[in-house]
């Protein structure tokens, strides 16, 4: 009994002390960009990405929230759309969702799809989207970087202020698998489910660049 209330309390001191960067993107340029390093290359034929993100940015532009490119190829694109809805590209058309707008307020955001049946579908705050059919028999290929904060139409490079993402971005985490729906809602809820296998927020190098200040919160 004694061991047990000694473990629950450890894990709450070390749950209480844990802190996870946040990276906050001040203003519109299009020189500022975090690449994420993931823990394995992105060789994906299914996919779970999730994060907590926060845009005041209103209005007739596109807002890129995630990107991930080879050398030619648009990889796999996270946008929030000109007339808000939310979507994602697996190098060439979206899939669209027509979503509550994000907002000041930070958005437990996740986006899930295989390519058995080509099923896409998002979270929003724990709530799943419809299901759209989007592509099956397709896959992600590795040797691409991962963005955050640009849109970029080179490796690296070719961004367009006027598609960056200006509000803060944290907890990004990837695995290669669809998650169950009761894991991404443990997740809203704040609980610590098995880290990202693609990539883990916790433990993943950042390389920041420009005008990103990158915070840490304590959860
Ligand atoms: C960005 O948008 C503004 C306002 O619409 C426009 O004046 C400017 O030319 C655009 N810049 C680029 C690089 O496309």
């Amino acid at each position: 009994m004694k061991v047990v209330l000694f473990v629950i309390a450890l894990s709450a001191a070390l749950t209480g002390s844990l802190a996870v960067k946040s990276l906050v993107f001040p203003r519109e340029t299009a020189t500022s960009y975090v690449e994420v390093i993931p823990r394995k290359p992105l060789n994906l034929k299914a996919f779970t990405l999730c994060m907590l993100v926060a845009t005041e940015l209103r209005g007739d532009r596109a807002v890129i929230l995630f990107a991930y490119r080879t050398q030619d190829t648009d990889e796999l694109n996270v946008w929030r759309e000109r007339d808000g809805s939310l979507s994602f590209y697996l190098s060439g058309n979206a899939v669209t969702f027509q979503v509550p707008q994000l907002g000041a307020l930070q958005t437990h955001l996740c986006v899930i799809w295989d390519y058995s049946s080509g099923a896409g579908a998002l979270f929003m705050n724990g709530r799943k989207s419809l299901t759209k059919i989007y592509k099956s028999d397709h896959a992600i290929r590795p040797g691409g970087r991962i963005v955050l904060g640009q849109d970029p139409d080179a490796l690296l490079g070719g961004f367009d202020i006027n598609q960056s993402f200006v509000g803060e971005i944290s907890d990004v985490n990837m695995w290669d698998s669809v998650l169950p729906k009761n894991n991404i809602q443990d997740m809203f809820c704040g609980k610590r489910i098995q880290r990202g296998t693609v990539i883990d927020w916790e433990t993943a190098q950042l390389k920041v660049n420009g005008e990103v200040t990158v915070i840490d919160y304590k959860l």
